[in-house]
């Protein structure tokens, strides 16, 4: 098995995202409430968030609440929500002591008011940490932000601040939740389920993608090294052919 040294030598994603699929499986396999699923899950957060500083990964992105989420079960909003206030109040040292920037994109103003004042403390407090920026997917859907960067942009071309035919891939960027983040070199989907689920549609364009059949709680530091391990081994052409990337 790889260490985290020898992964190291090799090409590492500098944007890695990751989409935490199934803590409420893993609970109900071990015949608990689908909460107790997403307690476990903060774990496994705290772990890759680490494990991914110390390999010097620039930036880990994490699919944490989605726009869909709202639909679960109050009772299961409610506990995700509490969770993530006892979990940034919980984690604020780890950050600091790892050097990790905390970030976040989606629609955050819709958070509940104490969720979102946490939130927005931690980010403060760890505002000047240069290691890793770990963004949390907080009530954020890919469609939703791809309508609004276009709205906003639309609202430019009418007030004659962007013209129509000076639009491109720069200016799309910029008004996306991720206009300070690089493209997503490897997604990976925890869970066996092989989908996207609305997360980072524009951004993954030429991402490498790494389906693993291991529920959230379950994922562990020898499953991110094999995940990386796999990506060192690809070939990323962006279009080209072997023989001019070499
Ligand atoms: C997917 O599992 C996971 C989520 C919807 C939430 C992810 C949340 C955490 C890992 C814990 C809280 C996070 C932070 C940052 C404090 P699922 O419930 O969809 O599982 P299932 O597909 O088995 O039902």
């Amino acid at each position: 098995m790889d260490s985290i040294d020898d992964l190291k030598n090799g090409k590492l994603p500098k944007h890695l995202a990751i989409i935490m699929d199934g803590n409420g499986r893993w609970a109900k396999q071990k015949g608990r409430l689908r909460v107790f699923g997403h307690e476990h899950g903060v774990k496994a957060v705290r772990d890759v968030a680490v494990n991914c500083s110390k390999l010097g990964i620039k930036y880990l992105t994490l699919y944490a609440f989605s726009t869909e989420n709202w639909k679960r079960p109050k009772l299961e909003v409610d506990t995700l929500m509490k969770l993530l206030v006892s979990s940034l109040k919980k984690e604020l040292h780890t950050l600091n002591e790892n050097n990790i920037k905390l970030n976040a994109i989606g629609n955050i103003e819709s958070l509940p008011s104490r969720a979102l004042a946490e939130l927005k403390e931690v980010m403060a407090k760890t505002s000047s940490n240069t290691t890793m920026t770990l963004t949390l997917a907080l009530s954020y859907g890919s469609r939703e932000e791809i309508k609004k960067a276009i709205q906003s942009i639309s609202t430019k071309v009418k007030n004659n601040i962007i013209s129509p035919e000076n639009i491109d891939e720069t200016i799309i960027n910029n008004h996306l939740y991720t206009r300070n983040l690089p493209d997503v070199d490897l997604l990976i989907r925890t869970s066996g389920e092989h989908r996207i689920s609305n997360f980072l549609l524009w951004q993954i364009a030429y991402a490498e993608l790494y389906f693993i059949d291991v529920f959230w709680p379950d994922f562990k530091e020898h499953h991110l090294l094999e995940a990386l391990k796999n990506y060192q081994h690809r070939e990323r052409r962006f279009g080209k052919t072997s023989e001019q990337l070499n």
